[in-house]
């Protein structure tokens, strides 16, 4: 299980259709350019809170079955969900076959390849069945789709019903005593520092990614619109991140996602 598993080559996700949201091409291209100084950059950036964030998504899916961890990038979360529940195999998806490298040697070095596997995709048309998982989720990841209707359909589809979905996305913080101080951050500080150590300027496109993002209230009500049900959202301090979670339905999103499937099919006939 150690082997990244290339089911769907880099090449067949750059033109991903349905491309919605600005500044995201789904590719993972970007993220192969700093793959090697994400980790660092992480925690330099969320001042180290990012462990405890995904610590708090980790702690609502559940210790059985099959997990899946979709934008796994270096695979951090997927590896959290395996080391904290023994009985579990998780799947990590991501576009970025380097981000995809970096986590294939933390997998081995903690010799979980028999139950982590990475495979080599994008969120929009997952390469797995419906009801494959018994939970999944997506860390910082959500922000990347370029359609996330679709992506959070697809989630919904392969995990089972009544399983748990789970969101962990960055925000901006719009009110409170430190939000100004946040933004500096996000907006000056965060660039910098990615152009800094990284030497590249994708840093530039977090800021403006976290802009973007809906209000908690409208992502809730996506990821309704798109079968999942009972959402709830908590918020992390300073209101910086935000953790959605659901239930998968085997309702709205999972027909929505099979009558897309066939009208795809009869279209390539
Ligand atoms: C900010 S990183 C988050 C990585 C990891 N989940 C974490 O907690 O550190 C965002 C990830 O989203 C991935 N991504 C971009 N477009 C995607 C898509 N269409 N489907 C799935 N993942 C995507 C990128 O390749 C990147 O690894």
């Amino acid at each position: 299980m150690s082997e990244i598993n290339e089911r769907t080559p880099n090449s067949m996700i750059s033109n991903t259709p349905g491309v919605k949201v600005e500044g995201a091409d789904g590719s993972g291209l970007m993220f192969d350019h700093i793959a090697k100084r994400y980790d660092l950059l992480n925690r330099l950036i969320s001042l180290g809170l990012d462990q405890s964030w995904r610590r708090k998504l980790v702690a609502s899916l559940p210790g059985h079955g099959e997990l899946l961890d979709v934008a796994t990038g270096t695979a951090d979360v997927a590896l959290a969900l395996a080391k904290s529940y023994p009985e579990v195999s998780v799947i990590g998806l991501d576009p970025s076959v380097n981000m995809l490298n970096v986590g294939k040697g933390k997998v081995n070095r903690r010799t979980l390849d028999q139950r982590v596997r990475l495979d080599v995709g994008t969120a929009l048309d997952m390469p797995y069945d419906s009801n494959s998982f018994s939970g999944s989720c997506v860390a910082f990841g959500v922000r990347n789709f370029p359609d996330r209707l679709r992506g959070m359909r697809e989630m919904n589809r392969v995990t089972a019903a009544g399983g748990p979905v789970s969101v962990l996305e960055l925000s901006e913080p719009r009110d409170g005593l430190f939000s100004p101080f946040v933004r500096l951050h996000v907006h000056h500080i965060v660039p910098w520092m990615g152009a800094i150590l990284s030497g590249n300027s994708e840093y530039r496109y977090l800021q403006k990614s976290v802009q973007a993002f809906p209000p908690p209230q409208d992502f809730v009500a996506l990821m309704e619109e798109a079968g999942i049900t009972e959402v709830k959202v908590e918020r992390m301090p300073f209101g910086v991140a935000h953790l959605y979670t659901g239930l998968a339905s085997s309702s709205v999103g999972r027909e929505n996602a099979e009558e897309r499937e066939k009208s795809e099919n009869k279209a390539s006939v």
